[in-house]
């Protein structure tokens, strides 16, 4: 077969097999048999970064002293104000049925002695109220959807391919281009409707709990399709990283009752408004504060000089002895296997290294509550978007639930779409030839002995830590706009030196740095232009949050010429108007 072969039709395509991805399949072969399905994704679906996933997924259980208005106003307040209410109110009422489903398609979720569901204490939430299963929760929860897939003949996979454009014709998407990874072969497959769900992109940044593979693959498609991200500039750190690797210590250690303490072994969160300590897991304690705030206090407890050095930057410590190996092993054993591993130390016996690790990014693909995102056609879900429910800061553990609830809620909307929309129109090929030519011109450009994809990923990480990290400053952000676009002429020049077609995993690399430059500078430029600092979003020439003028979420969206234009779009409230974020007390 040759390269530009349109080489299957479909009514629905996943971009993405990950949970938001394989829900959205599921969602719609159980809804309309008679649709042709697909998921397509650079990895073979059971290592996508939903794999990884450990702490849990929220989700109120009513009878058992939580409500969905609760759930709510926890995440409406996390948010710092900039979730959408509609999003947040339809989330939280269908986050517990998702879960519940899940365990009827085999999802082991740890339970109570008395055999009812376990729910554990996690960050900004004010009830227990976070599923788990053990500390290995999105392995467990991606296996069970993704055994759930195998049983629908209507869902076709294309493990190891990789998109690098959408079609768009007839101002509708029909499709994508992708590589075939094995064969090298550059392919398209059309379909009426396209969901993207490709997860997040960490690998922006340096030091990040993402697996390698989180480079905004979808969010980049969409912007070059003329759909708008939203709120690009709130990028969450989690508090306990492992430092060099950047593996996540999940929340769950602190929420089964682990302390954060500083160089003088004090528990530090005590000095920011957090609570007070206590010898066991309260809710509301400290080391249960949302993550914004937990970084935030590490930077000033660094500056204070009261965290420790290490070969990777300043450290705090994770103290876990306290609770015994009993529960470690029980509900932590993931832990202590990734200390025991990658740290050589024993959580049992020692303290834990651990320091604020870029984890998670609030802004995506803009996209109504439905998952629409703004071009007929397509539609986005999970991390890859933002409906938005997360705002400025999302709360551990609902991203789990936020990938099934809107997984699902985009799949149906896209298989209604699909149900109805025209076949797809004969320019598409031209696209498709364009690409390929585009494509081959890539492996064809020789490359020269000083640049290489690794050194200019490298220095596009180094610059978006240094121009947006947890602290930012609009002189920071504009000098690392700058570097950004230096960073991107390099970036188009950049050669290929491995000229082979199969498994090329250079021309991919060359793909991901050409979709981490579009995302990094989105972050600075969404980051410029709001004014003020709430939830992850910290500017120290701008430290109040400033309702008056920017409660309101920033679309950018690429301009005809391909310069990237910033609008604000108002907030949905629908019945918590904005207040104070409060924890401690
Ligand atoms: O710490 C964690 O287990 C992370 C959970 C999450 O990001 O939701």
């Amino acid at each position: 077969m040759a390269d530009g072969e349109v080489v299957a039709d479909h009514d629905v395509l996943m971009i993405g097999g990950g949970l938001a991805g394989l829900r959205a399949a599921v969602a719609i072969a159980e809804t309309s048999a008679h649709l042709d399905v697909a998921v397509m994704s650079k990895v073979y679906p059971m290592r996508s970064h939903s794999v990884s996933a450990e702490g849990g997924a929220a989700g109120a259980i009513a009878d058992d002293d939580d409500t969905l208005d609760e759930h709510a106003y926890d995440t409406v307040s996390g948010s710092d104000w900039l979730g959408d209410q509609d999003a947040i109110e339809a989330f939280v009422a269908e986050a517990p049925r998702e879960l519940l489903q899940l365990e009827h398609w085999g999802c082991p979720w740890s339970r109570q002695p008395d055999g009812r569901i376990a729910v554990r204490a996690f960050g900004g939430m004010k009830k227990m109220r976070t599923w788990f299963a053990a500390d290995k929760t999105g392995f467990h929860m991606l296996h069970a959807l993704f055994q759930t897939t195998l049983k629908y003949r209507e869902v076709t996979r294309y493990d190891e391919w990789f998109v690098t454009r959408l079609l768009v014709d007839d101002g509708r998407v029909q499709g994508v281009v992708a590589i075939e990874l094995m064969t090298g072969r550059i392919q398209a497959v059309t379909a009426k409707a396209v969901v993207l769900a490709t997860g997040g992109c960490g690998k922006v940044f340096p030091f990040t709990t993402n697996a390698n593979i989180n480079t905004g693959d979808g969010m980049a498609l969409a912007l070059r399709a003329g759909a708008p991200l939203k709120d690009m500039e709130f990028v969450q750190y989690h508090p306990t990283g492992l430092p060099f690797t950047g593996i996540l210590i999940t929340e769950a250690a602190r929420a089964e009752g682990g302390w954060l303490v500083n160089a003088d072994g004090y528990r530090y969160l005590q000095d920011y408004d957090l609570g007070t300590p206590s010898p066991t897991p309260v809710l509301r304690s400290m080391e249960l504060g949302p993550r914004d705030r937990l970084s935030q206090a590490f930077v000033h407890e660094a500056e204070k000089g009261r965290t420790t050095a290490s070969p990777y930057g300043e450290v705090v410590h994770l103290d876990l002895r306290h609770l015994g190996e009993k529960l470690i092993d029980s509900k932590l054993p993931f832990v202590r296997e990734l200390c025991l591993k990658y740290e050589r130390i024993d959580p049992v016996h020692e303290l834990i290294p651990v320091r604020p690790v870029i984890h998670y990014m609030m802004g995506g693909v803009h996209t109504d509550i439905d998952g629409a995102a703004g071009l007929d056609g397509l539609y986005a879900a999970g991390e890859t978007a933002c409906v938005s429910i997360n705002g400025a800061n999302r709360l551990g553990s609902n991203s789990l639930p936020e990938c099934l609830v809107f997984g699902a809620r985009s799949g149906r909307a896209a298989a209604e779409y699909a149900g109805s929309a025209p076949p797809t129109t004969a320019a598409v090929q031209a696209q498709v030839d364009d690409e390929v030519r585009r494509l081959r011109a890539l492996l064809d450009r020789p490359a020269g002995d000083d640049d290489g994809v690794a050194r200019i990923r490298e220095e596009l990480q180094s610059t978006m830590e240094e121009a947006a990290g947890i602290y930012r400053t609009g002189p920071s952000m504009e000098k690392g706009a700058d570097a950004v676009q230096a960073l991107r002429e390099r970036a188009d020049a950049v050669g290929i030196r491995d000229t082979s077609r199969p498994f090329n995993t250079e021309l991919v690399a060359a793909l991901e740095l050409a979709n981490l430059v579009d995302i990094g500078e989105c972050i600075l430029l969404s980051g410029l232009a709001r004014e003020e600092s709430r939830g992850a979003h910290q500017r120290t020439d701008f430290p109040a949050r400033d309702d008056e003028h920017f409660l309101a979420h920033h679309l950018v969206r690429r301009a005809d010429d391909g310069s990237p234009r910033i609008e604000q779009l108002p907030v949905t409230i629908t019945r918590w108007p904005p207040g104070e974020r409060v924890y401690g007390r």
